[in-house]
């Protein structure tokens, strides 16, 4: 429906990944409160926020109080101060001791910025910095993940698969090769055995860098559980075989958590699920539960160790980096989390999320379903031959149909057509058992209609 704001935004505001020449008055979903797991738009029609914002809001919208409580202290003490040139400010001392008790062991440092994006950044000049200390500044090339989204400025989107995204900015800042993720959906029916599986991807990522030459690969960037492409969960074996390869080459093992830390797969971070052990950690979103824009960048002691030599400069920063509003959130949050014990309430209902999910396997346009913890992902029937559906048709049920009545429904989730048509949830983590069997329904309903749509 048309309201100023959203004919005022279409007018003044450039929005992300948005054809914003195409935008016509009512073209802007213009979200206007939240509460709970809901965010209400502007009419007041409420809907379950099914993506968190965007993979941001782990408590929902309902804690503001505590959260500006901690917020106006923290300002009225100290509203800015840099963490540049040997000074610092106590929310982000505090927020880095408290980040060096929850990370996977033998992390205890914390570069903080303002995103992902930059978190991202930080971790390849970190990488850079580490092998060039060490006598080895030949290390200039980074090994990513076919589909893999790791941020879209231009060193970030460098590690970034998508040529839509990076051709219209010129060559990428960093040289990258990309290796296949862990999808086995469409692969070979021996690849559902874990082991196969794991031995087939490791043996491609060892043959990428063999080929390039190990003495040339400064990082591996990988999502414990990759996002772009659908929730894309690792076989066992997967991460320690990645671990092992590094130590073998010498280069460093990056775990991106932008989306899955802070709670999303039922741990502090997804990777602890897995087995990690990354010599780097880049977070970002639900750091602050979404209440504060943050990013962080946390390193191993291996690395710490050498990047911080005597007389050695760490010569990068952000003035917002670790801004004192941000770390003051971001500590109260933690506490948040803690006490109410937010990862408990993903553990208990993570099983009953996945088989609710499981259980539309059945439906005629569903190709796979994937994921873990409070993060799942509805691959689409991609192709003809999988029941005589033209793209076309596919592509108007993704572009029109399914986002319509998941909406329509009260349900916001990702749907989108990027390498595979899909459907992806990520709902707060605070979401309840009859909450989240409703999402699941809505979507069981959404895809029946679509299902019997592409079926005339
Ligand atoms: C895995 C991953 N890394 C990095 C980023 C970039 O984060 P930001 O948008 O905060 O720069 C994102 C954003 O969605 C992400 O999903």
């Amino acid at each position: 429906m048309t309201t100023a704001l959203s004919a005022t935004a279409a007018r003044h505001l450039l929005l992300n990944m948005t054809p914003n020449g195409s935008l016509g008055d009512d073209g802007v979903f213009v979200v206007r409160s939240g509460d709970g797991p809901y965010v209400h738009d502007e009419d007041g029609t409420r809907y379950i926020d099914g993506l968190s914002g965007l993979y941001c809001c782990q408590l929902g919208y309902s804690y503001a109080d505590e959260i500006a409580e901690a917020a106006g202290k923290q300002l009225r003490e100290l509203c800015f101060s840099p963490l540049w040139s040997a000074s610092a400010h106590p929310a982000a001392i505090e927020l880095a001791e408290r980040l060096a008790g929850i990370v996977p062991a033998g992390i205890e440092h914390t570069f903080f910025s303002s995103g992902g994006a930059e978190a991202v950044e930080t971790a390849w000049k970190i990488a850079r910095r580490f092998h060039t200390l060490r006598g080895e500044p030949g290390r200039t090339k980074a090994i990513s993940r076919r589909g893999a989204y790791h941020g879209l400025t231009l060193g970030a989107l460098s590690f970034t698969d998508d040529p839509g995204l990076i051709e219209p900015y010129g060559p990428p800042a960093v040289e990258t090769r990309f290796v296949s993720n862990t999808n086995r959906n469409g692969l070979p029916p021996e690849m559902a055995n874990d082991s196969m599986f794991t031995a087939h991807l490791l043996a491609e990522v060892e043959s990428v860098i063999l080929a390039e030459g190990p003495e040339t690969i400064a990082m591996l960037i990988a999502e414990p559980v990759q996002n772009r492409g659908g929730c894309i969960t690792p076989p066992a074996g997967y991460w320690p075989g990645l671990r092992a390869l590094a130590d073998r080459y010498g280069f460093l093992l990056v775990a991106d958590e932008v989306i899955t830390g802070f709670g999303r797969l039922g741990e502090w971070f997804g990777g602890d699920r897995y087995d990690a052990r990354p010599d780097i950690v880049t977070v970002a979103k639900g750091i602050t539960a979404g209440y504060a824009p943050m990013g962080a960048t946390l390193v191993g002691a291996r690395v710490a160790e050498v990047i911080n030599r005597p007389g050695a400069v760490l010569n990068h920063g952000y003035t917002f980096g670790g801004h004192p509003l941000s770390a003051a959130i971001a500590l109260r949050t933690l506490e948040i989390m803690e006490r109410d014990k937010v990862l408990d309430n993903v553990r208990g209902l993570q099983g009953g999320l996945a088989s609710g999910m499981a259980a539309l396997a059945d439906l005629p346009i569903v190709a796979d379903i994937r994921g873990a913890g409070f993060f799942h992902a509805v691959e689409l029937v991609g192709d003809q031959e999988d029941g005589g559906f033209s793209d076309a048709a596919r592509k108007a049920l993704v572009v029109d149909l399914i986002p319509r009545r998941l909406r329509e429904a009260g349900l916001l989730a990702r749907v989108y057509n990027r390498a595979a048509p899909l459907l992806q949830i990520a709902p707060p983590l605070i979401s309840d058992r009859p909450l989240l069997d409703r999402i699941v329904e809505i979507i069981a309903d959404t895809l029946d209609e679509a299902s019997q749509a592409l079926a005339r």
